[in-house]
């Protein structure tokens, strides 16, 4: 990917994980008709984390991201686990969480126009979070190193389908939570063959494939939709909703 490429992507993240609805919808048409939008769509990153683990159990041990991006959610694990690991293949996405782990604010840029990128704005850990539990490292969801020991938490979100081999990931997945551990897993559901090949998708519904893959090591507790916008200028964003499930490890 050539770097312009790159810093875009890292740009548009930075604003999806740590923007305010006010930051993420500024200046674009859809500001005026933004109360269509519910905050839900604004918060995903969050939501994933605070509305789908169970937290009767906290606070936890150990908790892994992966595929974590620039760490928003790994930063929402922080303040109920003592300890967090986040993991995403991506070097400038890792090189940007690392950062804000160790308290720094990072400038990045907000487009009116996709080759513009008008307004700078901040991005920063939350304050309520504890960013010396995080530690980032860049890591392959299919061929994760062996010592990583086991989790109370396994977060994946809308990383699923961006993988070649999905069923490599879910394979290694038992060996990483602990019994009565807990895993939860966001996917749009967007198979596409540039990123998993026609004979790696699932043959039916995402959720089936779970099950199936799943089924002898993880109970299914439950499934909801969880909504987001993610903005690439002010005149495109991205509307999905992803199918968030938590299952809880046998
Ligand atoms: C659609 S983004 C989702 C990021 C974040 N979890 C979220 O919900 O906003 C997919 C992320 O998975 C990462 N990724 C893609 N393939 C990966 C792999 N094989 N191993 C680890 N991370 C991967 C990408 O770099 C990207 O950060």
């Amino acid at each position: 990917m050539n770097p312009y490429e790159q810093d875009r992507l890292l740009d548009t993240y930075l604003l999806f994980h740590y923007g305010s609805r006010g930051e993420i919808l500024a200046g674009s048409a859809l500001e005026a008709a933004g109360a269509a939008f519910a905050d839900e769509f604004f918060r995903f990153p969050v939501a994933t984390v605070a509305e789908m683990f169970d937290p009767a159990g906290a606070p936890f041990e150990r908790a892994l991201d992966i595929g974590c991006a620039v760490g928003r959610s790994a930063f929402e694990l922080s303040k109920q686990t003592r300890e967090v690991i986040g993991i995403d293949f991506s070097r400038a996405f890792i090189g940007a969480a690392q950062r804000l782990a160790r308290g720094e604010i990072l400038r990045y840029r907000r487009c009116s126009e996709a080759h513009l990128g008008d307004d700078e704005l901040a991005a920063s850990a939350p304050a309520d979070s504890q960013p010396d539990r995080v530690a980032f490292e860049t890591g392959d969801a299919m061929d994760l190193r062996p010592d990583l020991g086991v989790f109370d938490l396994v977060h994946a979100a809308n990383l699923l389908c961006r993988l070649p081999e999905p069923r490599r990931f879910l394979n290694r997945l038992p060996a990483l939570v602990k019994p009565g551990g807990q895993l939860v897993f966001a996917t749009p559901a967007t198979w596409l063959d540039e990123f998993t090949p026609p004979e790696n998708q699932p043959g039916g519904l995402t959720l089936d494939f779970l099950r199936e893959t799943l089924d002898a090591s993880f109970a299914l507790r439950r499934v909801t939709e969880l909504p987001f916008l993610i903005r690439e200028h002010a005149r495109k964003f991205q509307v999905s909703t992803s199918q968030a499930s938590v299952w809880v490890r046998r």
